[in-house]
């Protein structure tokens, strides 16, 4: 096949851990694939389109990610450390029984990224940064649940904050909605990303190019890398069972980005401007999309 996979027998058993015979179950959609992939689409390997049985248990470690967001949501304010808010993670995390998937990942040292204000992502939570009334600030949340993997982020406005930042919270967020009526299946990722990219550039703003979205369930990062700065009708088609997330970040200024920190984690604006960026995790259905963390 396309994938390097072999091409199985008619009557022999499905790939996909049905149970069912070949015929009777993807021989129709890896015909499809296989058409596809001879007319030069890109298309996921089959390996990482997911089962019925595996997304089953990627919602499971979803709820305690949704769980530790909302836990956040009714607690942070002006006041509180970024320290604390790890700690809130940590605890909240390990009591369901699950592991904060940042802690120890190529050695990041706490549980959850915190970003605020000008920090693009990966800021570290600190004993010495209090959240101030006016800061805008990105809670990342990633959990692994019985080894499956989800991951959300969302923005927190901290007292009274300026109109223009809340301009770039809201315009960050209202860009996943615009990504999600582009996801179609059999359509392209880069249609999420372009519909994004227009999106953010009419409202005055510039897309971050070096990070952006990615495969996601059995491991932190799959493939595909996605972007929010492309082009439509790019990348990979978005075959049924295909998960990934949509992670804009959005710059109130310039697009560029300053990774010279020493800690070798927090990402900044170049121009020192605020950023936003939210982050939800789907799965591709026969009929559209499933939304799997938020
Ligand atoms: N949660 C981030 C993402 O959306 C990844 C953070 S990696 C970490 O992909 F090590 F900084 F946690
Ligand atoms: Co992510």
């Amino acid at each position: 096949m396309y994938d390097g996979e072999p091409e199985l027998g008619r009557n022999d058993e499905c790939w996909c851990g049905s149970g069912k015979k070949y015929k009777k179950c993807h021989l129709e959609f890896d015909e499809r694939l296989e058409k596809l992939a001879a007319s030069g689409e890109q298309l996921p390997p089959r390996h990482l389109l997911k089962t019925p049985e595996q997304i089953a248990q990627i919602k499971k470690s979803a709820e305690v990610n949704v769980g530790v967001l909302d836990f956040v949501a009714e607690r942070i304010k002006e006041g509180v450390t970024t320290e604390e808010v790890d700690r809130w993670v940590y605890d909240y995390t390990t009591e369901h029984g699950a592991i904060p998937a940042p802690l120890d990942y190529e050695g990041f040292p706490k549980s959850v990224c915190t970003s605020v204000n000008e920090v693009v992502c990966h800021g570290i939570p600190s004993t010495d940064e209090v959240l101030r009334s006016g800061d805008i600030v990105n809670v990342d949340c990633s959990t692994i649940l019985d080894g499956y993997y989800s991951d959300s982020s969302r923005m927190f406005c901290i007292g009274d904050v300026s109109e223009e930042a809340k301009r770039l919270v809201d315009v960050t967020h209202e860009s996943i909605q615009v990504g999600l009526r582009a996801l179609k299946p059999w359509g392209h990722i880069g249609d999420i990303g372009a519909a994004i990219y227009s999106f953010a550039k009419d409202n005055g703003y510039s897309v971050v190019r070096e990070f952006g979205g990615h495969g996601i369930g059995l491991d932190f990062h799959e493939d595909p890398f996605v972007s929010f700065a492309c082009r439509p009708g790019s990348g990979w088609v978005l075959v049924p069972g295909l998960m990934f997330t949509i992670e804009p970040m959005i710059n109130q200024g310039k697009h560029k980005i300053d990774m010279s920190d020493p800690n070798g984690w927090t990402v900044r604006t170049k121009d020192g401007k605020l950023t936003a960026q939210w982050e939800i995790q789907v799965v591709v259905t026969e009929d559209g999309y499933e939304l799997i963390s938020w």
